[in-house]
């Protein structure tokens, strides 16, 4: 039986600000296999990493992210000494030293990061397996599988397991990525025989890895990747 997956979630949300350098450079030291960021695309066309659709909550600014440049963005601070990272940055930190799962947060970016992941495949040496994209937005997911079939997707729900599945065999996803109390020994080993692979999100608590851990999923996803 496959190892399950070891995933920091928004890098090691736990021991540092969530999808910051610092967070996912924790993530690496505690040996992760992949790593959960949020991405959103600014006014000036980057893909920057930040979960809310503003930035009030985790930074010294307010405002939309798709509404700020990037220069704005650079400008605001996150915990006094953390900035927002672009997606570029990120990975070259990462270097590939794990796989990245990016999961499509803001509207509209199903294309910009399907052309960031075509440059990283033609031009920096990665293959289209190293990436795993996961979107809760079923317009993202859709746009994502008619531009570039060639990334593997995933489809994230934190309100059925069914749905789920069926949005994966419409827009062919790889997997499903369900919160983890949707998920049963039952239907995580369904989703499995149909061939979809099963990412659970977030998981914090030993007893709830423990039995999530029987369930033979294909990855957990945790703010504190050491308990998994
Ligand atoms: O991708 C798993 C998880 O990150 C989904 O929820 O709100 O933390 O992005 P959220
Ligand atoms: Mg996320």
């Amino acid at each position: 039986m496959a190892a399950i997956l070891k995933i920091g979630h928004r890098g090691a949300k736990g021991h540092a600000p969530e999808n910051t350098m610092a967070s996912f450079a924790k993530a690496l030291e505690l040996g992760v296999d992949g790593i959960e960021l949020d991405v959103h695309v600014c006014a000036t066309g980057e893909l920057v990493v930040i979960h809310d659709f503003t930035v009030d909550r985790v930074t010294n600014g307010t405002g939309e992210v798709h509404k700020l440049s990037l220069a704005q963005l650079k400008a605001l601070t996150i915990e006094r000494d953390h900035y927002i990272p672009t997606l570029d940055e990120v990975y070259d930190l990462i270097n590939k030293r794990c796989f990245v799962n990016i999961e499509l947060k803001g509207r509209h970016t199903a294309i910009p990061v399907s052309d960031f992941i075509n440059t990283y495949v033609k031009e920096k040496g990665y293959e289209y397996a190293d990436f795993l994209v996961s979107s809760f937005q079923r317009e993202e997911l859709q746009v994502m599988s008619e531009v570039n079939p060639n990334v593997h997707l995933g489809v994230l729900t934190q309100a059925s397991v069914t749905q789920a599945w069926q949005w994966a065999m419409e827009f062919k996803a790889k997997a499903i990525h369900p919160h983890f109390t949707l998920l049963t020994e039952s239907n995580v080993h369904k989703a499995q025989q149909a061939g979809l692979k099963v990412y659970t999100w977030t998981m914090n608590e030993p007893e709830d890895i423990a039995r999530i851990k029987n369930y033979n999923v294909d990855g957990i996803i945790s703010d504190y990747p050491e308990l998994l």
